[in-house]
């Protein structure tokens, strides 16, 4: 379905009938991540994915994506699908969306399943990154590519899932430069939700790859703790739906 918001064309799939199940996906990915979940979701599930902005088949708006526009945007698809209350499932920035919503229609959520993702804010190290790599998306799109999309599975898994990282990467060379930098500046300054995750009231887990190079496993521990997650921990790196899907699948057979 194509969906305008603020002159932008938006992308979104919604499928199955029953309580509704939000899926957001990470930065350089797409709706489609979820694709080997979907047959299982949609059987007792309304599940809607939507490309999130300068994603997918989904256009870019303006300088900066940030978490609060991406979640305004969730906000008026879900209104015109007449949906009033949905379980969130968000990928790592996908995750950032969710709490952005949560912030702000806190009456909408059911639950929130924050998947290799977290509350807090960029340090300054890593907002020193994000401005690092603007800069190399900007010079060679194509070599920051193939580095942050490698970097995100676990060492181990480069290889074995070799094929998947190929098909991520041909799916997000499509994807505009600013696109990705407005994400990336979006990111960047992303505010400290830890509070807001702390007093949803609301089921909400925390789901980490013991080998996740991007949200350090003891983090997260420590995360889940302070905000009264759940919380599940499985094997592989950033990537979970790729790296643990059997895992995953069984997660998804519990979703309310
Ligand atoms: C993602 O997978 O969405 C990104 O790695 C998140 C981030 O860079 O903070």
């Amino acid at each position: 379905m194509i969906f305008k918001f603020k002159e932008s064309k938006i992308f979104y799939t919604i499928q199955g009938s029953g309580n509704a199940v939000v899926l957001l996906h990470g930065f350089l990915e797409n709706a489609s991540m979820w694709d080997f979940f979907l047959p299982t979701l949609i059987k007792n599930h309304l599940v809607i994915t939507i490309d999130l902005l300068g994603h997918g088949k989904t256009d870019s708006l303006g300088y900066v994506h940030t978490m609060e526009l991406m979640a305004e945007m969730v906000q008026e698809i879900i209104s015109k699908e007449k949906i009033n209350k949905a379980t969130f499932i968000g990928h790592s920035m996908g995750g950032y969306v969710a709490l952005a919503f949560a912030e702000k229609y806190p009456e909408r959520m059911n639950a929130l399943v924050l998947l290799n993702s977290t509350s807090e804010a960029d340090s300054t190290e890593k907002k020193e990154n994000r401005d690092r790599a603007i800069q190399l998306v900007k010079q060679n799109k194509k070599g920051f590519l193939s580095m942050a999309i490698s970097n995100l599975f676990a060492e181990q898994n480069r290889l074995i899932y070799k094929k998947e990282i190929h098909q991520l990467k041909k799916e997000a060379l499509e994807f505009p430069i600013q696109g990705i930098v407005a994400t990336l500046e979006g990111m960047k300054i992303r505010k400290d939700r830890t509070s807001i995750l702390k007093n949803l009231l609301i089921p909400k887990y925390i789901i980490t790859g013991i080998q996740d190079p991007i949200m350090p496993f003891l983090q997260q521990k420590k995360l889940t703790k302070k905000c009264g997650c759940s919380f599940i921990e499985l094997s592989g790196g950033h990537m979970s739906t790729i790296e643990n899907k059997e895992e995953m699948l069984n997660f998804v057979h519990f979703i309310e």
